[in-house]
């Protein structure tokens, strides 16, 4: 196992700075996803960490030692890639046993660590079998088979899943959770999805553009997102964004007035901001209601699509002035479409940013979880 240490770190490519200043520290045993949007810098700053992209400027330590010049190989890291690259003519455990062949390891320790990591991965019936008589899932069972026999200090997973259909994901996100509790190593996992960020991370670290927007466990990011970025990327259907006006900070709330000129209270860190700057009230799609609740404001709708999915209902149209208000119902609903239907919000579910996206409204996380 191993602690990771990453300071300053920077990516140059001619020019362009692809990795902008990067400090972050992965303690022992941690589960860290990075998570961004397309070209955002995640891969390559896990490349970074494994060795395939050199470093233009910054430390990295894995264990307290300097790795910046340090060989792949001799990082004690396993990197595992989105296309499984199998070889197609050897069979599962001549595919997991390849890398320690080349490398010299006798033949009888060969067969008892892939004996071992297939009793992991549940794949000691497949041994025998070659990639190409196998499911996506299986094979990719098979690449990660050849990181763990490695007996790497960190293992480093670049979107293991994205190759595979929507049910086999949710399988192998499972195998891999439960991967992490059996072997219990430190583990960094880039994807794009943000459920796979949000179920498998101890800590989550959102990129943008080469550099972090924040890093938290998964429900500090969803009750308190630091800025508007983090708040629209994390939680799904994305959470409402309606423009209002800062009126006034007293006795530690901030007052703000909505489009309709409604008021609402929040508790705030007063930051200095002028009456009637231009901020954003942020709102979670699930914490909108369409009945009346005590001291929730109520603001107008209009529904334009409504989807029913069963175990939950979804709700798009318009609200002051804002287009594309998405509200998240539980269970089946029936709502008319193109109607005005009053919402209810409560103030403590609603967020607040000031005119440079960041949080200033006090969000509780609960300690429970
Ligand atoms: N070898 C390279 N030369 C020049 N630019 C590169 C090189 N590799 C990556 N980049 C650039 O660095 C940026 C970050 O790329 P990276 O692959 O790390 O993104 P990512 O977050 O993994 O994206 P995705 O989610 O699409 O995989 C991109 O703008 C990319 O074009
Ligand atoms: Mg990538």
């Amino acid at each position: 196992m191993a602690s990771i240490q990453i300071k300053n770190l920077v990516k140059r490519y001619d020019k362009a700075e692809t990795i902008r200043k990067v400090d972050l520290q992965i303690d022992n045993g941690e589960f860290v996803v990075f998570v961004g949007p397309s070209g955002c810098g995640k891969s390559t700053l896990l490349r970074m960490i494994a060795g395939l992209e050199s470093i233009s400027g910054g430390e990295l330590y894995i264990d307290d030692q300097l790795m910046n010049a340090v060989a792949p190989a001799e990082r004690g890291v396993a990197m595992v890639f989105q296309s499984y690259a199998l070889y197609p003519h050897l069979n599962v455990a001549q595919n997991m046993g390849f890398g320690l062949k080349m490398n010299g390891v006798d033949k009888q320790e060969i067969a008892q660590r892939v004996l071992r990591a297939a009793k992991t991965l549940q794949m000691e019936a497949l041994l025998d079998r070659k990639p190409k008589d196998m499911s996506g899932g299986q094979r990719q069972r098979v690449a990660i088979g050849r990181a763990i026999v490695r007996n790497p200090k960190v293992f480093l997973f670049d979107e293991p899943l994205s190759n595979l259909d929507a049910e086999l994901r949710v399988e192998m996100r499972l195998q891999i959770a439960k991967l992490h509790h059996e072997l219990g190593n430190t583990m960094i996992y880039v994807t794009h999805d943000q459920v796979e960020a949000m179920t498998l991370a101890d800590k989550i670290v959102v990129l943008r553009a080469g550099q972090i927007e924040q890093v938290g466990d998964p429900l500090t990011l969803y009750h308190a997102p630091a800025n508007l970025f983090v708040a629209g990327f994390i939680g799904s259907p994305k959470m409402n964004f309606l423009p209002a006006r800062f009126v006034a900070q007293a006795g530690g709330r901030a007052t703000v007035a909505l489009e309709d000129a409604q008021r609402l209270a929040l508790p705030a860190r007063d930051i200095g901001l002028a009456s009637g700057a231009a901020v954003t009230l942020g709102i979670r799609p699930e914490h909108i209601s369409l009945e009346p609740v005590e001291g929730y404001i109520r603001i107008p709708f209009q529904s334009e699509v409504v989807e029913r999915l069963g175990n939950a209902t979804y709700l798009f149209g318009n609200s002051l002035g804002t287009a594309g208000v998405k509200i998240h119902l539980p269970g089946d609903k029936y709502v008319k479409l193109y109607e005005e239907l009053p919402l209810y919000i409560n103030p403590a579910d609603c967020h607040l940013f000031d005119p440079d996206g960041q949080a200033f409204a006090i969000r509780q996380v609960p300690v429970n979880h």
